[in-house]
C-alpha cells in the first residue's frame, strides 16, 4: 500500500541521493502501510526504529555533501532536518509509552514532508553540490563511499524492498527504539 509514488520528478542527479531517498519512500509507504493494517506493537516499533536510523544517517550523508562543498544554506536545510528528527522521535517516544495511537497522518505527513524537501530543498542543494564538487575542500573524494551509508545502504534497501510486500521480512529483534541513532 503506497501513499507516495516515485517518479523521475524527485531524481536529484546525485545517485547516492537519489538511492536514500527512493530507500525513504518506500520505508514511508511500509509505515503507512503497517498503520493501515494495525500492525502489532512490536512490528511497528521495528519499522519505526528501522526508519528513524535510516534517516539520521541519510541526513548525516547530505550534511556531509553540505559541509564538503560550503553549501551557502547549511544551516537552513540542517534545521529542518533536526526539526523532522525531534518530531519523529517525540512521535515514537509517545507510542512506546502508549501515550499515542498511531493513524495515518503520521504517514501521510511524512511521506508529505519528504516529497516537498526533495522538490525543493534537496534539488537546490544538489544543484549546489554537482557545481561545487572537489572545489571546496580540494579532496573531490567524497564520491568514494563517505556521502554514502557506510555499510547499510545494501541491507536497507533490502529491507524497503522487503517491506513493500513482505511484513514479516524486516524484524530486526531490536525492541528499544532509543539505541539506533547510528
Ligand atoms: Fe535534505
Amino acid at each position: 500500500m503506497s501513499i507516495i509514488q516515485w517518479t523521475d520528478e524527485y531524481v536529484t542527479g546525485d545517485a547516492v541521493v537519489d538511492k536514500q531517498h527512493r530507500a525513504l519512500f518506500a520505508m514511508v509507504n511500509a509505515l503507512h502501510t503497517a498503520i493501515v493494517e494495525r500492525r502489532a506493537k512490536e512490528a511497528m516499533g521495528d519499522i519505526l526504529n528501522a526508519l528513524e536510523r535510516y534517516v539520521v544517517q541519510h541526513f548525516d550523508a547530505e550534511r556531509r555533501l553540505m559541509e564538503s562543498t560550503n553549501y551557502p544554506d547549511m544551516e537552513s536545510h540542517v534545521l529542518l532536518h533536526r526539526a523532522l528528527e525531534d518530531k519523529a522521535r517525540d512521535v515514537i517516544e509517545e507510542y512506546r509509552e502508549g501515550r499515542l495511537v498511531l493513524g495515518v497522518t503520521l504517514s501521510q505527513f511524512l511521506g508529505k514532508w519528504l516529497q516537498e524537501h526533495i522538490l525543493i530543498q534537496d534539488k537546490k542543494m544538489i544543484d549546489w553540490v554537482k557545481n561545487h564538487r572537489g572545489a571546496a575542500d580540494g579532496s573531490g573524494s567524497f564520491r568514494t563511499g563517505t556521502n554514502d551509508i557506510q555499510g547499510e545502504s545494501t541491507s536497507r534497501l533490502q529491507f524497503a524492498q522487503a517491506v513493500e510486500g513482505e511484513p514479516s521480512a524486516y524484524a530486526t529483534g531490536e525492541s528499544d527504539l532509543k539505541t539506533g541513532k547510528g
